[in-house]
């Protein structure tokens, strides 16, 4: 039985759109493009992982729907998110004819979204893109906000442009392929935006944990549809990262950062670091006096219940701090992090002493 749909809307003027959320509706993709403008041919880029059966499905449907489709499948992975790979794709748009009237249209994870977004947001000066996110990391994060781009090879994210879609379509059912470590994983951002945003979502998720983990259609609706309008509230008041408002989103991310380049990118995947980054975070907020511990007894409950990890990689303390200032003196160089004041809420400090960040590091407990 296919689940209710649910629609976000993402409210931002002219570049307004909607994300359409649901189970097996990947032949939606057609009629929804048709819908939000004229279409004639479509760019489909997506990675070898998921071209089979998740892009086919989606080509179809655009076909359906009287639209001509070219497809390019790129190799999985973090590093084809690249000049390189661009530049490939690019020459590829060129040979296919594609003009400022076709679509790029993501089928895929993160990696696939950003990229196809950047080479929409540049070839010929910017042509229109369409969001099919494949990865529950893609589907509650990646693909809402307008954020596209490549790596350069010693920085991440360096390159890129703010390009919001024509539309998102999401199909729970495309989670069922995805590997279990790579899904547990997105989970550890959807807990986030439940201990910054949103206290009912925590308690969702906690009541829910065994449909969370069958990755049941229902569950992941509703769960994908709420974590979808928080980020979109929070882009909807900072859509170019000006204000500052959009500083929430990196709860546990200033500790997650270093587990992730010191581990070496791929040896802890983002949501892994992002669970044990928002662990730390919240010691740091107990140690602050700002919340008390069963605020992060928990965190932790629920990421061990969804089988996330919580405890700190061995790695060297030392080293971690000095990756979170950038290698400026952690003695002079104060801090600031995203910590929780109440479930639900969190708030910007600053000028936090670096020592009660090491102490953090290591739980109590
Ligand atoms: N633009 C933004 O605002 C934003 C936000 C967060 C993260 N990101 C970016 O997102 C990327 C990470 O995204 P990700 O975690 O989706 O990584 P990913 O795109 O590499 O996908 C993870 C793996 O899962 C595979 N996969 C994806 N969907 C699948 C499916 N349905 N079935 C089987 N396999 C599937 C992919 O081929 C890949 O091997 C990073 O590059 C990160 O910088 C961007
Ligand atoms: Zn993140």
């Amino acid at each position: 039985m296919t689940t209710p749909t649910q629609t976000v809307h993402v409210n931002l003027a002219e570049r307004s759109y909607d994300i359409e959320i649901g189970s097996e509706n990947i032949d939606r993709a057609g009629p929804l493009l048709t819908g939000v403008g004229k279409v004639s041919h479509v760019v489909l880029i997506t990675d070898e992982n998921v071209q089979q059966p998740h892009a086919v499905g989606v080509a179809k449907s655009l076909v359906n729907a009287s639209i001509e489709v070219d497809v390019l499948a790129i190799e999985p992975g973090e590093p084809n998110k690249s000049v390189d790979m661009a530049a490939a794709l690019w020459e590829g748009l060129l040979e296919l004819g594609t003009d400022r009237k076709s679509v790029v249209v993501a089928v895929g994870g993160g990696v696939v979204g950003d990229l196809a977004g950047f080479i929409a947001a540049t070839f010929a000066r910017g042509i229109r893109f369409f969001q099919v996110p494949t990865s529950l990391l893609a589907q509650v994060d990646s693909s809402v906000g307008g954020k596209v781009g490549v790596n350069l090879p010693g920085a991440k994210n360096m390159v890129g442009a703010f390009l919001q879609p024509m539309g998102v379509l999401i199909d729970t059912t495309t989670l069922r392929t995805l590997d279990a470590r790579q899904y547990r994983s997105g989970l550890g951002e959807v807990v986030k935006y439940g201990v910054i945003l949103d206290a009912d979502l925590f308690d969702y998720l906690e009541t829910n944990v065994t449909g969370l983990l069958a990755r049941d259609d229902a569950v992941l609706t509703e769960v994908i549809a709420r974590c979808c309008r928080l980020k979109a509230d929070v882009v909807e008041q900072d859509e170019r990262e000006e204000t500052g408002v959009r500083a929430v989103l990196n709860y546990g991310h200033t500790f997650a950062h270093p587990l992730e380049t010191l581990g070496g990118y791929g040896e802890i995947l983002h949501g892994e670091a992002v669970a044990i980054g928002m662990l730390c975070a919240s010691r740091l907020a107990e140690r602050l006096g700002r919340i008390d511990a069963a605020l992060t007894d928990r965190q932790h409950k629920l990421f061990s219940a969804l089988g996330l990890p919580v405890d700190l990689p061995d790695l060297d303390p030392d080293e971690i701090l000095r990756a979170m200032t950038h290698d400026k003196k952690v003695e002079h160089g104060k801090l600031r992090f995203v910590l929780p004041s109440r479930m639900g809420h969190v708030e910007l400090v600053a000028d936090v002493d670096p020592e009660d960040v090491r102490a953090a590091l290591f739980s109590p407990r």
